[in-house]
């Protein structure tokens, strides 16, 4: 016989078949078997030279050795299939296994910033115009920062167990019930001028409802130099109302008390849906308040170690989950944390 072998062909193809490992060496295989010059078509075209009464024998045992390669094969591809996804394959190979990896991929939908801090950082920007930098400090505070150096005395109520947390065996240890706190550890660190925010979370122990959170977030700012009048703070004020709000809106200052400012103020804007003339959603005031404000305490400027003979500043805080309430019209504060794509997907 010419060359080639039934037998040697059997007693080799165990071996060669063990070794593919890869949709390339698979083909090679096939070729080499099966081709149209393949071995089997070789051994095909040897029967018309055997005796005649060999050749329906040889002819089966041809074709059988044929449907068994085929069928190794076709074995062999689908594991291939399955190991590599598609790492080591070939477009031929790829092609053949019905995943077509130059198909482009259907497209994942792309996801944005959570609506509180896109108006954290609208907020931080629009000080950061006027040359605010921002100073972040720890949600986990000392008493003396969150309140003792900041004049809040210590009968004050919001000092009482029912309106902070205090951190469980570590006396002088609490979730910050504002971000006022930070005033004090940017001023001890720095000598004025100082321009500052503080974006940041801050925790009280409210009963949750549309309008209380546990948790909620804040931004306090506050300047101090030789001169800082209450005319600057106004100033700064309506820049960043009107830049959140809108333009045509005004801003009014309220008198009211907070221990870390003197004199203090609450600052309010006109209601942007009755336009001042008095709505359910202003009750019927004409006003929406926005923030706590004043000019720094000098027991504040003294407890960081400024004279405040030379020094005066103003402060200001404000809840940002309002601002946003108040900017796209949302009446419940749960809905910013309850993760519904069909609330969130709207900023
Ligand atoms: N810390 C106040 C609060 O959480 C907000 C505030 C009011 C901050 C007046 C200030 C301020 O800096 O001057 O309710």
């Amino acid at each position: 016989m010419s060359g080639i072998d039934i037998e040697t062909i059997k007693n080799s193809l165990d071996a060669q078949l063990g070794e593919i490992s890869s949709f390339q060496g698979l083909e090679e295989c096939r070729v080499k078997y099966l081709g149209r010059k393949g071995l089997l078509a070789q051994l095909t075209s040897s029967i018309p030279t055997l005796p005649a009464e060999q050749r329906p024998v040889f002819g089966q045992q041809v074709n059988a050795l044929k449907n068994k390669i085929e069928s190794a094969l076709a074995t062999i591809e689908a594991s291939l299939v399955g190991k590599a996804g598609t790492a080591s394959a070939g477009p031929t190979a790829v092609i053949r296994s019905g995943v077509d990896i130059g198909l482009p991929a259907v497209a994942q939908g792309v996801g944005h910033l959570h609506p509180i801090t896109q108006v954290m950082d609208e907020i931080c920007c629009l000080f950061g115009r006027m040359g605010f930098r921002i100073v972040e400090g720890p949600e986990v505070e000392t008493e003396y920062n969150n309140f003792t150096g900041l004049n809040i005395p210590l009968e004050h109520p919001s000092r009482d167990a029912f309106d902070t947390f205090y951190i469980k065996n570590a006396p002088k240890l609490l979730l910050r019930s504002h971000t006022s706190p930070v005033q004090v550890r940017a001023m001890k660190q720095a000598k004025p001028p100082l321009a500052v925010v503080v974006p940041g979370r801050v925790y009280r122990p409210d009963a949750v409802d549309a309008s209380h959170s546990f948790m909620f977030h804040q931004v306090e700012g506050f300047m101090v130099d030789r001169g800082i009048r209450l005319s600057d703070l106004k100033g700064v004020l309506e820049f960043f109302a009107k830049g959140i709000f809108g333009q045509e809106i005004n801003m009014r200052f309220r008198p009211h008390f907070f221990p870390f400012t003197e004199p203090s103020a609450e600052v309010d804007i006109s209601c942007k849906i009755c336009k001042g003339k008095g709505c359910s959603v202003c009750g019927r005031k004409g006003w929406l308040e926005i923030l706590g404000s004043g000019m720094i305490h000098p027991n504040v400027l003294r407890n960081v170690g400024y004279d405040p003979d030379i020094y005066t500043g103003f402060a200001f805080g404000m809840g940002v989950e309002r601002i946003a309430m108040l900017k796209y019209g949302i009446d419940d504060i749960r809905l910013f944390y309850e993760n519904d794509m069909r609330f969130l997907a709207q900023f």
